[in-house]
């Protein structure tokens, strides 16, 4: 009788705890594999501005998994981290590093601003004011033979523009950040 409520309680107790557990734990197993994706022709982007394109995040959830990426050409007056492949192509994500509302590049102001807290980003994308804790992330960039722009994975960035496996907003990168926020097993950046 007493081994029969034990096994009823387990059975009850783990109807509430595994979906729970689950949910908590099963984010940093999650796989977002990002596709590349076709954008623009490289002669249709600026320099010395930014063009914002929509891209497939996540697949198979519609609307929810696009997102708002900004592109440039790599421009050697203003870029001074080291020339790639990947880099040639700028691609600013429109995530703030605070709390990941959608900043919007003020052309006027050559700033990236942030309409929740008041985070600002410089041209480049590094933190100019407010409390974003790092630059914006930035994707992977290729270009086809045939002059187009592809888009691929989503990287973050210390305040060296050093890549870094992709972080959630709000984990620094720089100093001590860089280890106590630790990327997520599953994801791994292109070049690593
Ligand atoms: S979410 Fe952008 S400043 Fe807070």
């Amino acid at each position: 009788m007493t081994g029969t409520a034990h096994v009823a309680g387990g059975v009850a107790a783990s109807a509430f705890l595994l979906p729970a557990l689950g949910f908590a734990v099963g984010p940093i197993f999650d796989e977002h594999e990002q596709p590349w994706q076709d954008v623009i022709a490289l002669d249709e982007l600026p320099d010395d501005s930014y063009i914002p394109k929509t891209i497939t995040l996540v697949t198979g959830v519609g609307q929810a998994g696009k997102s708002t990426v900004y592109l440039r050409k790599r421009n050697a007056s203003i870029d001074k981290e080291p020339e790639d492949q990947y880099n040639q192509v700028i691609a600013l994500s429109t995530r703030c590093m605070h709390l990941g509302c959608p900043v919007r590049y003020v052309s006027a102001a050559e700033r990236f601003i942030c309409p929740c807290h008041g985070g600002v980003y410089d041209f480049t994308g590094a933190v100019d004011g407010g409390p974003p804790v790092r630059p914006l992330d930035r994707f992977y960039t290729r270009i086809t033979q045939a002059g187009r722009v592809e888009v691929g994975p989503r990287f973050s960035v210390n305040d060296e523009l050093d890549r870094f496996s992709p972080r959630d907003p709000g984990e620094p990168l720089d100093g001590v950040g860089q280890y106590l926020y630790p990327s997520r097993p599953s994801i791994r950046k292109l070049d690593e």
